[in-house]
Parts: structure tokens; sequence; C-alpha cells
């Protein structure tokens, strides 16, 4: 089994991650060398913890190579996109990795928030592309949502489920929805907790601890926005929005202010809280 990871940013070195502490040859393809050896320090890094903390007795990070040539794909079993969240760029490469790829390969996208269907259209093969949806942060977070797109082949659709079992996983099936399963519910949800903290003029620490303390949340929905990323948050939002025309999931107006002033959260330095 080889895995292809197409962007190696939070999500794709997350999904990369995975695959070498699962045993599997991974190649992960990135825009740049600097990039892609970024995102090979990142994963030695969290690795190297779980050894230290007992949770893994070794791992073997030459399982991984890194590459800036998608052409370096071909013989993949399965490449799992994890680029800009846009759905020109997505389309544009799954039909690159149409023609790169083996006719046998499965095409799987971590889209979180656009349609798998309008992607596969961009190729002449799309019973062999599926949705794999990862959560942030993908090594964390157990929850993989596999989507069947309109075409997706039952093939295609099993392959992509066994690899999220092989990746340690808990998959789910799903159909081709606006915002799946959980995000369909979640952004609303979020939309809702930023609005709070306006009608209720309720400090954001004072609304992460309500969640956490009175809902059960593991985390804030302040500090999960923040983690997410405001830009991610408010761009999902916005798709969201587009596709099913419900006031809760358009992005907040102080979202997207705050997306605007580059106060993107954790990654930024600065979001709701400043890090
Ligand atoms: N990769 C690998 N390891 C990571 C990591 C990453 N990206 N991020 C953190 N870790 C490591 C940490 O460094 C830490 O190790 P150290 O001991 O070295 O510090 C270890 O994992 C555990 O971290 P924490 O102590 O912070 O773990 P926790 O028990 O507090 O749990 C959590 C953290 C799993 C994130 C938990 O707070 C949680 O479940 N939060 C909710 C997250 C959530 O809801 N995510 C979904 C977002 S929505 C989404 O993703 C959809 C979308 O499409 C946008």
């Amino acid at each position: 089994m080889k895995v292809g990871v197409v962007g190696l940013g939070a999500m794709g070195a997350g999904i990369a991650q995975l695959c070498v502490e699962s045993g599997v040859d991974t190649v992960g393809r990135e825009v740049t060398a600097e990039l892609g050896e970024r995102a090979r320090e990142r994963i030695g890094h969290f690795l190297t913890r779980k050894v230290e903390k007992g949770q893994i007795e070794s791992f073997d990070l030459s399982l991984l190579t890194t590459t800036t040539e998608l052409a370096d794909l071909a013989d993949c079993d399965v490449v799992i996109e994890a680029i800009v969240e846009e759905l020109e760029p997505k389309r544009e490469l799954f039909s690159e990795l149409e023609r790169i790829c083996r006719p046998d390969a499965v095409l799987a996208t971590n889209t979180s928030a656009l349609s798998v269907t309008e992607i596969a259209a961009a190729t002449q093969s799309p019973q062999r592309v599926v949705g794999m949806h990862f959560f942030n942060p993908a090594p964390l977070m157990p929850l993989v949502e596999v989507v069947r797109a309109e075409l997706t082949s039952d093939d295609a659709f099993e392959q992509a489920y066994r690899l999220a079992e092989t990746m340690g996983k808990h998959p789910i099936r799903c159909h081709d929805t606006p915002g799946f399963v959980v995000n369909r519910i979640l952004l609303p949800l979020l939309n809702d907790c930023v609005r709070v903290l306006d009608e209720a003029r309720v400090s954001v620490d004072d609304l992460d601890a309500g969640m956490k303390h009175g809902a059960g949340w593991p985390m804030g929905p302040c500090e999960l926005i923040d983690l997410v990323g405001i830009d991610v948050h408010v761009h999902a939002s916005e798709a969201l929005y587009d596709k099913l025309r419900e006031p809760r999931m358009a992005p907040p107006p102080r979202l997207v202010a705050m997306a605007n002033a580059g106060l993107l959260g954790r990654k930024s330095g600065r979001g709701f809280y400043t890090y």
C-alpha cells in the first residue's frame, strides 16, 4: 500500500503523520522543498513526543518521502488531496492526478465544505473520486467522514473506508451533501456561539467556560475557532450558506472582520486569544 498526500499544511501533514504511524509508504507533495521539509520536521516532532510519552514504541520517518513533483505520485494506491480549500485549484489538481496516477488508484479529497461531486466532475473517471474528511488536528481527532459523491464506485468508497481504518480512525459513511455530517451541524452552532458573545455580553473566556463546563465540550467554541483558523471557518461557513441559505450558516460579521484584519487564530498568533 502506498499513499500520496498532496499539500502538507496543517491537515496534509497530519494525514501524512497518520500514514507513517500506520507503517504505510507515503509520498507527500508540496510546492517547494522547504515546505516539504518543514512538514517533515513537524511530523518528526509530534511522533518523537509520542515515543517520549510511551504512546508508541518507535516510528520510521523514512516511510515518508517528500517531493515537489506530482509525477512522483504515479504508483500510489490512494492519493489524498489537502490543498487550498477552493474549487478551481482542486478541480485542476484532480484532472492532473487522473493523468498521472494508475487507472485503479483512488483519488480522495479532504475538502470540508466543497462538493466532492463537483471536484470529481473535473475528471473522466469520477467513479474513483471520494471524500475523506479528516478533522483538525487530524492526528488527534478519531473521525473521518468517508463521502460518497454521485458517481463514486462501491470499490473506491470501500477502499477509502478501509484506509481510514488502517490509519486507526473511526470512519463513518455519508453522501456528498453540503457540510456532510459534522460541519452541517457544527458550523452553524459555532456561528451561534459567536453571536451569543455579543447578544449576552459574555466574555470570550466565560463563553468558552460555559460550553466546556455546561455542555461537556473538550474546548470552548472560541478556542476551537482559533484552532481551526478564523479564515478557514469563515470560508467554510460561506460555502455552506451559499448552498443551503440558512441564516445561521452565514459567518457572523465579527468573524469576517477578524479574518480581514489578519486575526486568524493560533496560526497567526492572535484570534480570540493571543498565542
Ligand atoms: N499533530 C500531532 N500532535 C498534536 C497536534 C497535531 N496537529 N496538535 C497537538 N498535538 C499533540 C500536542 O502537542 C500534545 O502533545 P504534547 O504532550 O507534546 O504537548 C498532544 O497532542 C495532546 O495535546 P493536548 O494535551 O492539547 O490534548 P488534549 O487532550 O487537550 O486534546 C484536542 C486536544 C484533541 C484538540 C481536544 O481539545 C479536542 O478534541 N478539541 C476539539 C477539536 C475539534 O472539535 N476539532 C474539530 C474541528 S472542526 C473541523 O476540523 C472541521 C473542518 O472541516 C474545519
